[in-house]
């Protein structure tokens, strides 16, 4: 199915007048239980449910002005972005999503507060704030599911990113996919820390789009991923319940490293860790074996998120100097844009 005819279902024939500007954030989110794997690569549907948490002030800032002329504009952190580059393009397709070919064409100004070499993918937040600076402008008022329905369709991560704290995403069923949307937790976990680790600014040279594809075809130990990650998701979901924070920790790293297992296990070999990540992991398990509670988590990157609770903080900060840590739950105002 065409993502441009599940989402035109939602809006009015024609597109309404723009407001004269909107403007939205959204959080980055790290995922606990992992989503690696497509059964619909046009919708991004995943073959795996997964849960995260959202990085509090670390995200995205978007926001459209309608204005005169043929081409979208787009400006990334204050400089104007090549309108054929592939973050342009990517930008400019999935607006043309919501809009008739005749609609204005729109100033897009993005701000990631997202340190660029964290290794994190802004483009989770991006099409969440992306979405919801849309749904502003058009006044489509769309409810915040179906907003997570169509920020999967820009990047699969980003329908975590419409809602903050724990949030799990749903996969669903349906062939348009539009059960296939993120759900927030009630639950706040206030001395839940998550420690941004930049082990080394190399750009990684398969994206999470292609390495999925390439591990789903060809590494034989993906057969054991889906039912691994929806046993997590339960296990995670009840650690969530009881704040057992050891539980929590160890199902994270065990679903990472399960996850990266299946990339290695591809062809040809995906391994994205670099000897960085694993002398981190080593200091990591080392740090456990001492009596620190502490976890980590990895995505398509050499980089690692260390977890633990508040308690921790001074031991982590002192073992890794270099650690930005976030409050996910702790009451912080977005960033505001420039
Ligand atoms: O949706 P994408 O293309 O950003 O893929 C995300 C893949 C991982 O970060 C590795 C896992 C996840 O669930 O965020």
């Amino acid at each position: 199915m065409d993502k441009s005819q599940v989402i035109k279902r939602f809006l009015p024939a024609n597109t309404p007048t723009p407001d004269d500007q909107a403007e939205a954030f959204a959080a980055s989110n790290i995922a606990l239980c992992k989503y690696w794997g497509k059964r619909d690569r046009e919708l991004n549907l995943p073959i795996n449910p997964s849960l995260s948490v959202s990085l509090a002030d670390l995200g995205t800032r978007t926001r459209l002005t309608p204005i005169e002329g043929k081409k979208d504009k787009i400006r990334l952190n204050g400089k104007v972005v090549n309108g054929s580059s592939s973050f342009a393009t990517k930008i400019v397709e999935f607006l043309d999503l919501f809009r008739s070919s005749k609609a204005a064409r729109l100033q897009v100004d993005t701000h990631n507060s997202i340190p660029t070499a964290a290794g994190l993918a802004s483009s989770a937040s991006g099409f969440a704030a992306l979405t919801k600076a849309i749904n502003q402008l058009y006044g489509f008022d769309l409810d915040p599911a179906i907003q997570s329905a169509f920020a999967r369709m820009g990047s699969g991560s980003a329908s975590r990113s419409i809602f903050d704290g724990f949030v799990e995403w749903q996969m669903g069923v349906r062939e348009d996919g539009m059960d296939s949307h993120a759900v927030p937790f009630e639950e706040s976990w206030p001395e839940f820390r998550i420690g941004l680790l930049t082990l080394t600014e190399a750009e990684k040279t398969v994206g999470s789009r292609s390495g999925m594809q390439r591990t789903l075809e060809t590494a034989h130990l993906y057969q054991s991923w889906p039912l691994q990650a929806c046993a997590d998701l339960e296990k995670l979901k009840q650690a969530i319940r009881d704040r057992n924070f050891e539980i929590l920790g160890q199902t994270a790293e065990q679903n990472a490293l399960s996850m990266h297992a299946t990339m290695i296990a591809s062809w040809p070999p995906l391994l994205y860790w670099q000897p960085e990540s694993v002398a981190t992991m080593q200091r990591i398990w080392q740090l456990r074996e001492s009596g620190v509670c502490v976890y980590f988590t990895m995505d398509a990157g050499p980089n690692i998120k260390v977890l633990f609770e508040a308690g921790q903080q001074a031991v982590i900060e002192q073992t890794f100097p270099q650690v930005k840590v976030v409050s996910p739950f702790a009451c912080q105002t977005p960033v505001a844009s420039g």
